[in-house]
């Protein structure tokens, strides 16, 4: 340490999603209020690894940053700390990167980190927790997967976005009275299927957590066209897959596997057992850009002021939270131990069936 680490640190990690420098300002202006100084570490956990790379986020920088999407600091999700704990087979971090990080944040006088990010950057911060380095986390993630949260900020960003994209393609849909397929965000969860789907009022709506049945699909196109309508929206999540299926990946420009292509994989099945034209949009990136909705701007602001509150009472291991319209401190624990999954029989999929929409469920046996 080169003085009392009296500064406060912050970074975000992972994938951006809207809201992210809402909760930068936030945390700068909550910092100047508690007369202590806000510097950000660019690029996620890395900027704390050499070529140590940071900035003082005092009000002048941050000025302006409210509406923006992205974040101002940069963010990974691969790199020299992307190994976590925290879910079975994941393995721990090598200790010369704890060493260094620890190493960094004593030179930069930093007396508490803010990291803000999802399960993956969630787990790396509870290791460094564990091991001893003073660290508090927010919540982000557009796919409103995480435990012990009622909700992330970004979310409905991309539920806004979803539910617009559906009024526009509904627009084309029913002028030639095709099906649609828009493939949207969501590896392992259907959150912004499900609530992006209500919101643009689909017809069938194809989440992770209820697999799909093809024939069943062709029957409830046939009885919604037979029904009078011109057009038919299906929103399927990227990690949607039938019944005894596989989810569909593509290999991205970089070589690697991600999760795509259940859209165009439905449109060829379906292809063979309806008699109408159909046609897919990806929606991809997107969703995860632009400005933050005013609700996210508010939970953002609201998780920045209480990260900087954390840290100033020393409450260490903690991480933001909403719950019942209150903005709470929950363990970062209790955060990552298990993914929040949709219920097949919860309230809102009960209402989405209420309304006739079909999540594509096998026909009784
Ligand atoms: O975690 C959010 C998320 O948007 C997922 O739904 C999606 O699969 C993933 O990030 C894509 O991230 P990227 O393309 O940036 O690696």
């Amino acid at each position: 340490m080169t003085g009392p680490a009296t500064r406060i640190g912050i970074l975000t990690s992972g994938g951006d999603c809207p809201g992210l420098n809402a909760v930068i300002r936030a945390a700068s202006l909550a910092a100047s209020a508690a007369r202590t100084e806000l510097v950000g570490i660019h690029d996620g956990f890395e900027g704390l690894l050499p070529p140590v790379s940071h900035t003082l986020l005092d009000r002048r920088a941050t000025e302006g940053i409210m509406a923006l999407g992205g974040t101002v600091l940069g963010t990974v999700n691969r790199g020299r700390f992307c190994r976590r704990t925290g879910a079975p087979g994941r393995q721990g971090l090598p200790a010369e990167i704890i060493g260094q990080a620890r190493r960094t944040l004593g030179e930069l006088g930093i007396g508490g980190l803010i990291v803000v990010g999802g399960d993956g950057s969630l787990s790396t911060a509870l290791q460094l927790h564990h091991a001893g380095i003073p660290v508090v986390g927010v919540p982000k993630t557009i796919d409103n997967d995480l435990d012990a949260t009622s909700t992330t900020f970004g979310f409905d960003s991309a539920v806004e976005c979803v539910a617009d994209s559906i009024d526009r393609l509904r627009a084309t849909a029913s002028s030639h009275k095709r099906v649609m397929i828009l493939e949207v965000m969501g590896r392992h969860t259907g959150w912004i299927a499900l609530h992006g789907g209500i919101a643009g009022a689909a017809d069938i709506i194809l989440i992770p957590e209820i697999p799909f049945d093809h024939g069943a699909l062709a029957v409830a196109i046939d009885r919604h066209a037979g029904e009078g309508n011109k057009s038919t929206i299906i929103v399927a999540a990227e990690g949607a897959a039938p019944l005894h299926g596989r989810q569909r990946r593509v290999r991205t420009g970089s070589g690697e596997h991600k999760l795509g292509g259940i859209a165009d994989a439905i449109a060829a099945e379906l292809g063979q057992r309806v008699d109408r034209e159909i046609r897919t949009c990806v929606l991809g990136h997107l969703q995860r850009g632009g400005a933050p909705t005013m609700l996210d701007r508010n939970i953002a602001t609201c998780f920045g002021v209480k990260a900087v509150e954390l840290v100033k009472e020393g409450r260490f291991g903690m991480m933001t939270a909403r719950h019942n319209d209150h903005t709470t401190a929950v363990p970062l624990e209790d955060a990552v131990r298990q993914r929040k999954r949709v219920e097949p029989g919860c309230e809102i999929i009960k209402t989405a069936r209420t309304l006739g929409i079909s999540f594509g469920d096998p026909p009784r046996q």
